[in-house]
């Protein structure tokens, strides 16, 4: 899919790795430019230095409003405004309800929650200056049902899907459109760890009828299609990505054990 981004800029949190870096790439290589809103100064910095006309690096703590102010005001000063912002920054967390340190509540729902909260809330402004715009934020498959042992991230994903629906009402008159992404298992740095543990990955899988991870440029790859206008006329849904993960209601497969007889 080639998507030409000319004269368009983009805010992307998240955007120093896996889908956030992604989506940056695919629009530095098709004529956009971006603003890198993360935390992670080295890959931040080495992505934007791979195409220093068309992207900047700005150091965004997404737990805070001030630094996603200052990230948009770059977009208006080096790039002249703003067209849409892709809000991927994310972390995952173990822990229930019942056991979970508190702080470790706080610090997953202020970066998957507030941070998509704070970027909106930021790039707004600079949307309507431009007439419209599009917001795509990346949720999961974990914000509509629940995962075991993710009860931070679970809830925050959950917010995310109906802050999103949320913009679209508030917002469909501005021109502004809202999306939620909703990824299965995609093969990326926040993923690793849990993917390098051979039962995990396997029993993934197993779960998964494509039988495969997805790459952060497949996500990438749906995530500029709701940047451009091609998805003119959807707003205030989610999307899922998943290889189709999420279709089954998790009974057992009877047919197959059955032949397995
Ligand atoms: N990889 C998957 O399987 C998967 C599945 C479902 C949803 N997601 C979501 O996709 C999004 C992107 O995840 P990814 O897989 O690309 O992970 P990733 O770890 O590769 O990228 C996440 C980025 O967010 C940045 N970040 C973390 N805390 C931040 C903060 N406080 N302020 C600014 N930036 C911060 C990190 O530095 C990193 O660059 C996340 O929201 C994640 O929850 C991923």
């Amino acid at each position: 899919m080639d998507i030409d981004f000319t004269g368009k800029v983009y805010l992307v949190t998240g955007g120093a790795s896996g889908i956030g870096a992604a989506v940056v790439r695919y629009l530095a290589q098709h004529n956009g430019c971006a603003v890198i809103a993360d935390i992670n100064d080295q890959a931040g910095e080495a992505l934007a230095a791979q195409y220093p006309q068309q992207l900047r690096y700005v150091k965004t703590d997404v737990t805070q409003l001030a630094p996603l102010g200052a990230a948009c005001e770059v977009a208006e000063t080096i790039f002249g405004g703003l067209d849409g912002t892709v809000n991927s920054a994310g972390i995952g967390s173990l822990g229930t309800v019942a056991d979970m340190p508190m702080e470790e509540w706080h610090k997953v729902i202020d970066i998957d929650l507030h941070g998509v909260f704070h970027a909106c809330r930021a790039a707004i402004p600079l949307l309507r200056k431009r007439g419209g715009g599009t917001i795509v934020n990346i949720a999961s498959l974990s914000g509509i049902r629940a995962d075991y042992g993710f009860a931070a991230y679970n809830a925050a994903k959950a917010g995310v899907i109906n802050l999103t629906r949320t913009l679209a009402l508030d917002h469909a008159q501005e021109k502004i459109r809202a999306t939620a992404v909703c990824p299965g298992y995609i093969a990326t740095p926040l993923t690793a760890a849990a993917g390098s543990v051979d039962a995990i990955h396997a029993d993934w899988l197993a779960r998964i009828p494509l039988q495969r991870a997805g790459t952060a440029d497949e996500v990438a790859q749906l995530i500029v299609f709701l940047l451009s206008p091609a998805s003119n006329y959807i707003t205030g849904t989610e999307i899922v990505i998943d290889g189709g993960l999420g279709s089954s209601n998790n009974q057992p497969n009877i047919p197959g054990i059955f032949a397995a007889m």
